[in-house]
Formats: C-alpha cells, sequence, structure tokens
C-alpha cells in the first residue's frame, strides 16, 4: 500500500484519534447491516457525512478507510467526494474565506483580491492558516454576479469587495 505509506504516523488521523476511528467503524458496520444487498454504495454519503463530522475533513486515508470498509474502490469514494463541495479533502478553517472567481468577478478583479488575501493571511489558494481560524478557495459564479466581485465568508456574502476593503473582512472575523 504505497499510498498509506505515504502518510506519516505522526499525520495519520488513523493512528491518532483511535475513538474516532471505532465510532466511524461502529457506524458505517450498522449501516453496512442495514443496506439492501448490493445497495452499499447508496450508504456511502452517509458514511462520509459521518467521517467529516468526526475528523473535520476527509483526507486520502480516511476515503481509503471508508471504501475499504464498505468493499469499494478508493475511486468510488473519491468521485463522491469531488461530487459534491459540502465534503472537504482538505482541513477547513474556523472562517472559510471565498473568493468567486466567475467570469463577473473575475473581470472586476477578483484575482487581485484573492492575491491581497493570500498576502494577509499568507497561504494560498486551498490552504488552511496553521491556527486552523481561515481558508482560502477560489469559487466558480455563486449567482451574485450584480455584487461583483464577490466574497463569501462562511454564509456571509460580500459584494463590490475591493482589494482595500481585506483586511477589513479578515478583522470581521474575530
Ligand atoms: S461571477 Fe461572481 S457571482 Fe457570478
Amino acid at each position: 500500500m504505497g499510498s498509506m505509506a505515504a502518510v506519516g504516523t505522526q499525520d495519520s488521523l488513523i493512528t491518532n484519534y483511535p475513538d474516532k476511528v471505532s465510532e466511524l467503524s461502529e457506524f458505517i458496520a450498522e449501516r453496512k447491516g442495514s443496506a439492501k444487498p448490493g445497495r452499499v454504495r447508496g450508504i456511502l454519503i452517509e458514511c462520509l457525512h459521518k467521517a467529516q463530522e468526526l475528523f473535520g475533513y476527509l483526507p486520502k486515508e480516511i476515503q481509503i478507510y471508508v471504501a475499504e470498509k464498505l468493499g469499494l474502490h478508493h475511486s468510488d469514494v473519491y468521485g463522491v467526494i469531488s461530487f459534491y463541495s459540502f465534503f472537504n479533502e482538505n482541513p477547513v478553517g474556523k472562517y472559510r474565506i471565498s473568493i468567486c472567481t466567475g467570469t463577473a468577478c473575475f473581470v472586476r478583479g477578483a484575482d487581485r483580491i484573492m492575491q491581497e488575501f493570500q498576502h494577509f493571511l499568507h497561504v494560498e489558494d486551498g490552504e488552511t492558516t496553521p491556527d486552523g481560524n481561515f481558508s482560502l478557495a477560489s469559487l466558480r459564479c455563486v449567482g451574485a454576479c450584480s455584487l461583483a466581485p464577490v466574497v463569501l465568508v462562511n454564509e456571509k456574502v460580500y459584494g463590490n469587495v475591493s482589494a482595500k476593503m481585506v483586511p477589513d473582512i479578515i478583522n470581521e472575523c474575530d
């Protein structure tokens, strides 16, 4: 299992959180027991929700764990995770800052706003600050083009954002 070997013991959620792993294992076994034969795939989303609730995100080792418990391929699990935006492969911060990079926002300077957030938070697109407070991500059009450029902080929408507003948006998170 070359892929598992790539996960250092220190970083392994499975090694570090045996209680959570056993809770997940019981949850999966229970759901699997109630699934109709041949319908295991139908309970996959429930199991992934449970795993994300326990660990906060779904890194590769957890994806493989769930796949093995359900007798599925890793690619089946990965396909579901990448399809649904509420599943996260990477750790997510307390404040999820999302910058719309759809066309309307892009032409009004979304990339400049992204750069400004990167500058202030010292993280790249898709990363989380080491203190776990902020995640930075780009999004496709969020359907508020008349407010472009748009930034979301968790569920809160900021419209007509300029680079100058970035420090204030970050400060409002505290
Ligand atoms: S392009 Fe950003 S809201 Fe539509």
